[in-house]
């Protein structure tokens, strides 16, 4: 199936006109790191294009808007979604795409809806938009350029380090922590079920 059937360009218009300036820029950057995430680890280009160019597509709408389509798409919405609605961008996005964008290949709407919390297990598309939605260019953290470093051969191991880093924040912040972070944690420290490629044969 294809996962975009028109031109990027036009997918990209349609998406800029959702999203600050700012929320662009990023997904610009994010475009550009799961591209490179992608060649490197022989996952499908162009649908790491297309899914980093979706990714963020309900990201700006109002909290109660996102609760409310949740709930009219029929998502069991757990109470940490429901103190932190802004958790439902990525599930949400992945069910408004096909009517605003065209964009209906499974594979990517499921990358589209794990990006934010990860998700156990995790297809190497998965992993290459999480991913690059932490390290992307326009990204400046205390950490991202370890982090960068080993995106470089490790996706699996990135993706690990990204999610325990999340999981340090929101301890810090007191927040809720959902449920599907510490899942992707487990399962992403755990080896199980790990899609071929994603640690790349040490340089000889
Ligand atoms: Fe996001
Ligand atoms: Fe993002």
């Amino acid at each position: 199936m294809a996962s975009y059937p028109g031109e990027l360009s036009e997918l990209c218009r349609r998406v800029v006109r959702r999203l600050s300036p700012a929320r662009y820029r990023h997904t610009e950057g994010v475009l550009q790191a799961a591209r490179t995430l992608a060649g490197r680890y022989g996952a499908d280009v162009r649908r790491a294009e297309v899914a980093a160019i979706v990714h963020d597509l309900e990201r700006e709408r109002p909290a109660g808007e996102l609760l409310r389509l949740a709930e009219g798409f029929g998502f069991p919405v757990h109470a940490v979604e429901r103190d932190r609605p802004m958790l439902l961008h990525g599930p949400v996005a992945a069910r408004t795409a096909p009517a605003e964008l065209g964009v209906t290949d499974p594979e990517v709407l499921r990358a589209v809806a794990v990006h934010t919390t990860g998700a156990a297990p995790m297809s190497l598309l998965d992993q290459v938009i999480y991913l690059a939605d932490y390290i992307e260019p326009g990204r400046d953290f205390p950490g991202v350029a370890e982090l960068r470093r080993l995106a470089e051969r490790d996706l699996r191991g990135a993706c690990l380090a990204a999610t325990e880093a999340t999981l340090r924040y929101v301890l810090s912040r007191r927040e809720l922590i959902h449920p599907r972070t510490v899942e992707a944690r487990n399962w992403l420290l755990s080896g199980l079920g790990e899609p071929e490629g994603t640690r790349l044969a040490e340089p000889e």
